[in-house]
């Protein structure tokens, strides 16, 4: 059963497809209306979600499918201590797929052996958060017509920061893409990410706290929340968690062309002035997310066939 648990689980030409399904999508929404009649998408969500889950929902909804699921998983028999591989057993009986977030790593992996039907990682704690990904390179495809030759700045809280990780993963397979790692010292990207993608692939990189040495470079700017709930202690999420906001000011020094990103809920890393800003891309990154997430479940139902 192919399921995406992580970004890596996709070719390629694999995510060049789903790029232009989605583009399709977007082009001719009608064609594809009614593509998923008949199936379920089931949406178990463990953890907080506001863009992911309803854009889950309305892809489903828009390919003439239906949705079942819960958004807080104390309502379900995981209060009563049912496990993971016993739940996505039982959906398997209802749905015809599975989108699960989990605040543990490594759940929908569990899920994805059990159940019998496609199951897609929607975010696994600090881990990994693969669809974003896939709506963060439609967007910069979007943007910049092309996925290559490009210098990536992610800021903010590089540690904990799941769609992080997965972007750096996945842009590290694109040629001549090198990434600026901009963050507090003690939020720097997990030894993991560095040694076994960056430095196992050659991938050009550098680590700096200053957002403004960074920003001259830059073709894109990913910013990112402070992971408040992944921190074992308040008074060190209290200390970090304003170490940069982008404002009007700060961009300035940034290329003409920057494109401006966030996976969203942003608090109070991007300054509202920055909103109207012709490089501002996160609500459109928005709106990406859910044609992308419609390109993936066909391609997931087509496959399970
Ligand atoms: C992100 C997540 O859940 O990891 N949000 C999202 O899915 N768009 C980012 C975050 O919570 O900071």
């Amino acid at each position: 059963m192919r399921s995406l648990i992580d970004i890596t689980d996709l070719t390629l030409d694999e995510i060049d497809k789903l790029i232009a399904t989605a583009e399709a999508i977007i082009a001719n929404p009608s064609d594809y209306s009614s593509r998923c009649a008949g199936k379920k998408l089931a949406t178990l969500f463990y953890e907080p979600s506001t863009r992911t889950r309803l854009s889950f929902e309305a892809a489903m909804y828009e390919l003439g499918g239906n949705v079942l699921g819960f958004s807080d998983a104390g309502n379900s028999s995981a209060a009563k201590g049912e496990s993971v591989a016993d739940t996505v057993r039982t959906v398997s009986c209802f749905a015809d797929i599975i989108a699960m977030r989990h605040f543990k790593e490594g759940a929908p992996l569990v899920a994805a052996t059990f159940a019998s039907v496609p199951v897609i990682n929607a975010g696994d704690g600090g881990h990994n958060h693969p669809t974003q990904t896939l709506t963060d390179l439609l967007t910069i495809k979007r943007e910049k017509g092309r996925l290559d030759t490009l210098t990536v700045g992610c800021c903010g809280d590089l540690k904990f920061g799941r769609t992080v990780h997965s972007l750096i993963s996945a842009m590290s397979r694109y040629a001549n893409v090198n990434f600026v790692l901009i963050s507090p010292e003690e939020l720097r990207v997990p030894e993991n990410v560095r040694s076994e993608i960056l430095e196992r692939k050659g991938v050009a990189f550098e680590e700096t706290t200053s957002l403004d040495d960074a920003m001259p470079k830059l073709d894109i700017l990913y910013m990112t929340r402070v992971q408040r709930e992944r921190f074992f202690n308040e008074a060190d999420y209290l200390r970090l968690k304003d170490s940069y906001i982008l404002t009007p000011e700060k961009l300035k020094k940034a290329k003409s062309d920057l494109t401006i990103m966030h996976p969203l809920p942003r608090v109070n890393e991007i300054s509202t002035a920055v909103d109207n800003d012709p490089r501002a891309c996160y609500f459109k990154q928005v709106l990406n997310g859910k044609f992308i997430r419609m390109a993936l479940i066909l391609m997931l139902l087509e496959a399970a066939q």
